[in-house]
């Protein structure tokens, strides 16, 4: 089987570093690069922290590359309240000093995207550079197989406001931009499906107790996120947004929705907050792919053996344990 070719453009971030973990665990995956754009944290940092996550999982062969460092209009506002400073839940890991990142994320996607036909980006953060490349070189987008963005929701309440999700939150201008010139269907996960998916003190000792090394990583890096969501939310536990997108481009049935027409509202009360229109008030052409519905048990099986490696019976079965059924798909 030929790997997918990818580019992950992404804020790491906790639940961004996650998903990194998750990719580069997946062999279907061909990593080609890896973008950081301002959002959870300043992009030097973000940039940092993503080679932090290859360096612990021995990838520091993917490249990975600088962006934006503001938002394309608005004032750049961070989500360090939620993953602490350092973006990495206030672990203070090393920086890796064997590997710098790269200027140009930008230049990286238009160029990758004009030279190869089959490359899917998955963006789990603010799209802000997603935006600047389609201004700069919207032919090259023409070559994009798929696009899944971690972002909006549609009948969920926001994290930011009322209606708003951070990453459409922190830079609506580009968010509105990319669903109103992506040449291809916006694949949606959004907080409909992304709340679903909560990594409880549960699952997370049943990592350690498995892989002691990798559980013990994702205890340090995610102790600041369950604090936070116990303060914020009262939820025991932190929900994992960005894992579910790198899960859906692995497997697409792991979700399921409804196409329509998106847009993001750029300024007012509702700034940030995304509109799918599923009853054609606007008359638009269907521009996305909105998943509402996700078979929880089935991602856990998934993120569960590729990152900490664990085996069937024994996933399955502690899934069950702790109350997670395959009726929940
Ligand atoms: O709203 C959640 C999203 O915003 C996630 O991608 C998180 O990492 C932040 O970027
Ligand atoms: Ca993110």
């Amino acid at each position: 089987m030929n790997a997918k070719k990818v580019i992950i453009d992404c804020d790491p971030g906790i639940d961004d570093s996650l998903a990194l973990m998750l990719a580069v665990a997946s062999p279907e995956f061909d990593i080609i690069g890896i973008t950081i754009v301002c959002g959870n944290v300043p992009t030097g940092l973000g940039a940092e922290n993503a080679l932090k996550i290859l360096q612990q999982a021995q990838r520091l062969d993917i490249p990975v590359y600088l962006g934006a460092t503001q938002p394309l209009k608005r004032e750049y506002v961070s989500a360090q309240d939620t993953h602490g400073m350092d973006g990495l839940g206030e672990s203070e890991l090393p920086n890796v000093t064997t590997v710098r990142p790269h200027v140009g994320a930008i230049g990286f996607l238009n160029h990758t995207l004009q030279a190869n036909s089959d490359v899917t980006v998955i963006a789990l953060g603010p799209l802000t550079n997603i935006a600047l490349a389609l201004q700069q070189e919207p032919a090259a987008w023409q070559h994009v197989s798929e696009f899944v963005s971690m972002g909006g929701s549609f009948h969920s309440p926001g994290n930011c406001s009322p209606v708003a999700e951070y990453n459409y939150w922190c830079d609506p201008d580009a968010a509105q931009q990319v669903y109103a010139k992506m040449p291809v269907p916006i694949k949606m996960i959004g907080l409909d499906v992304t709340r679903q998916i909560v990594l409880t003190p549960s699952l997370l000792a049943y990592a350690q107790r498995v892989n002691p090394v990798v559980g013990g990583f994702i205890a340090q890096i995610t102790k600041f996120y369950f604090d936070f969501h116990w303060q914020q939310e009262r939820v025991i536990g932190c929900v994992i947004n960005d894992p579910l997108a790198v899960a859906y481009a692995l497997d697409p049935s792991l979700c399921q929705g409804f196409t329509s027409y998106t847009t993001v509202v750029t300024d007012g009360i509702a700034l940030g907050q995304s509109i799918s229109d599923t009853a054609n008030f606007w008359h638009q052409p269907n521009n996305s792919l909105i998943l509402t519905e996700v078979a929880a048990f089935r991602f856990w099986q998934l993120f569960l053996n590729r990152v900490i490696n664990a085996q069937e019976p024994e996933l399955s079965d502690i899934l069950k344990q702790l109350h997670y059924t395959e009726a929940q798909g």
